[in-house]
């Protein structure tokens, strides 16, 4: 079977860590890349007998490429994925999809006019065992979704001089939210859509977020989320219902999922394989089929999430510079 071909912008740890999975499944290839580093960018491209590239544009003429997957910082989705959809290239661009949601709602709008496919790369959506408790809670096992709490941390600070600086620097839109905190609002609107109401509390420091408490409400239903730049929480996930509850141990990649009734007995448990196979293989099943997005994060999924990060934002105080911002 042909595999899949794809052009990657940006070679840091993500796409190091992305890229390798997917060539081992056998269905994908990496055929071009360009990156900041020429040196950096040659040496990943090496390992796959990629085609190394001067310019984006160079990689964006690369007749081989069926779509470009955009591991680049956050502050440089925007015009890395316009680039793309100029040039007619299907897009797997990661999270947090761009700096805030007017820059969404134009890639889309762009995506649209010209027919190209884009998609956020969420991949919690596409797990398994992520659709499988979607699938539970939608088929009304747990009954009417009352409250999901969930979080995201990671301890950048405690290994900060081995990162690169894009976390902690507001000219790459650093901070926890739209790097962490981005999951467990995904997560949210995943299963109850747009919140009535938003309310953020986060530890801010010299133009960033630290870390972020943040409630979304519902009609009905509240989702209790956190998110930390500075150190190491629980990724338990748990959506809870009026008829029982749907419990994961890492909701952002998880390998199980157990439900349980209204009096705590185990009524189900599902397990699979997680990975960042699943969203890349979407994507090529979604550009096969010649679709412009896909049915796991669609483009609404995507511009409504961000514009719950926009309201954490201005209700924290966190402005980046005006040039990662405009449209
Ligand atoms: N899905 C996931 O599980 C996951 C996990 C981690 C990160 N991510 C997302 O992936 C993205 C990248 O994160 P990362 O941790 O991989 O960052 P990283 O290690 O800093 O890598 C970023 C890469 O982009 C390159 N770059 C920076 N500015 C660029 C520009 N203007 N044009 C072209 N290339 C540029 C960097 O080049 P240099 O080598 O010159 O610095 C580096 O190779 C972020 O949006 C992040 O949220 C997703």
């Amino acid at each position: 079977m042909k595999k899949f071909r794809w052009g990657v912008i940006g070679a840091g740890m993500i796409a190091k860590v992305a890229c390798k999975e997917i060539v081992k499944s056998g269905r994908h290839e990496i055929v071009a890349v360009y990156s900041r580093t020429f040196e950096k960018a040659e040496k990943f491209a090496k390992k796959y007998g990629a085609n190394c590239c001067r310019t984006l544009e160079e990689m964006l003429e690369d007749g081989r490429v069926d779509a470009v997957y955009i591991a680049t910082p956050h502050s440089v989705h925007y015009s890395n994925a316009l680039a793309c959809i100029k040039a007619g290239k299907p897009v797997l661009a990661e999270k947090a999809f761009t700096v805030n949601a007017e820059q969404a709602r134009r890639v889309f709008a762009a995506a649209k006019e010209k027919k190209v496919f884009v998609c956020e790369a969420m991949w919690t959506r596409f797990q398994p065992v992520v659709l499988q408790a979607r699938e539970w809670a939608e088929n009304g096992e747990i009954g009417r979704i009352t409250r999901f709490e969930g979080g995201f941390s990671t301890p950048a600070t405690w290994v900060r001089p081995f990162l690169s600086d894009r976390l902690f620097k507001p000219e790459y839109a650093g901070g926890a939210l739209l790097d962490v905190g981005v999951y467990p609002i995904s997560f949210s609107h995943m299963l109850l859509g747009v919140p009535t109401s938003v309310s953020c509390k986060a530890k801010t420091a010299d133009g960033i977020d630290y870390s972020d408490e943040i409630t979304l409400t519902y009609d009905g239903a509240r989702c209790d989320l956190s998110c930390t730049l500075e150190g190491l929480k629980s990724f338990k996930g748990v959506i809870e219902g009026e008829k029982g509850r749907i419990v994961m141990s890492n909701y952002t990649r998880p390998k199980k999922a157990v439900l349980y009734d209204e009096k705590g007995s185990k009524k189900k448990t599902y397990r699979a394989p997680k990975g960042y196979v699943f969203e890349f293989d979407a994507v090529a099943d979604s550009v096969a089929r010649g679709e412009t997005e896909s049915r796991f994060m669609t483009a609404a999924d995507t511009v409504e999430v961000m514009e719950i990060m926009d309201e954490c934002r201005r209700l924290s105080g966190i402005v980046y510079p005006d040039d990662i911002e405009k449209v």
